[in-house]
């Protein structure tokens, strides 16, 4: 069964395993200790018996705006609605802070991700040139609320 809660620092080591299996990226563990401190509400994490099986994380950059930092659900359990039950969730958490914008970065060859997205009503919004650190392109998309 599956449930949603918001983030706690000790999920840090869980949440970690996750960035680096499905972003590829190892971030130092302040990093989500800050995005917890910047909104907690916003830094949603998902369960199943007990396990940590994805989470999103996102903060507001600009009054009325989110900006959604990090999105990823463990490999075995995509395509049965979790990230999508994290994205209402969060877009519940944008509506409720009157958020009246998200934004967000993807990398120009995540076709997954960016189809995910546009179901969302996220638009491409320009490319960003060079924006991740092996040097690939990202594209900025944006859904009004
Ligand atoms: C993007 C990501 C978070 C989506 O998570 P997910 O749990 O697979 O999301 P969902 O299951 O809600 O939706 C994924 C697709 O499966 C479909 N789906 C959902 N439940 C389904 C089911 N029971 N049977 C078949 N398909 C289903 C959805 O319609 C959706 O299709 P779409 O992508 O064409 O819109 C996930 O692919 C991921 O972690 N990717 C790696 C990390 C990443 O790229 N993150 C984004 C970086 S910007």
């Amino acid at each position: 069964m599956l449930a949603l809660r918001p983030f706690s620092p000790n999920d840090i080591p869980a949440v970690a395993g996750i960035v680096r299996e499905s972003l590829r990226e190892n971030y130092p563990a302040t990093i989500y200790v800050d995005i917890h401190k910047w909104w907690r509400d916003g830094f949603i994490v998902a369960e199943t018996e007990g396990r940590i099986i994805g989470f999103i994380a996102g903060v507001s950059n600009a009054p009325q705006n989110a900006r959604i930092l990090m999105l990823a659900v463990l490999e075995p359990y995509r395509k049965r609605g979790i990230g999508s039950t994290l994205m209402d969730t969060f877009l519940q958490q944008c509506a409720l802070r009157a958020m009246r914008t998200v934004e967000l970065e993807v990398r120009v060859s995540n076709g997954n991700a960016i189809q995910f997205y546009k179901r969302y009503g996220f638009q491409i919004a320009g490319t960003l040139s060079r924006f991740y650190t092996d040097g690939e392109d990202g594209y900025k998309m944006i859904r009004h609320l």
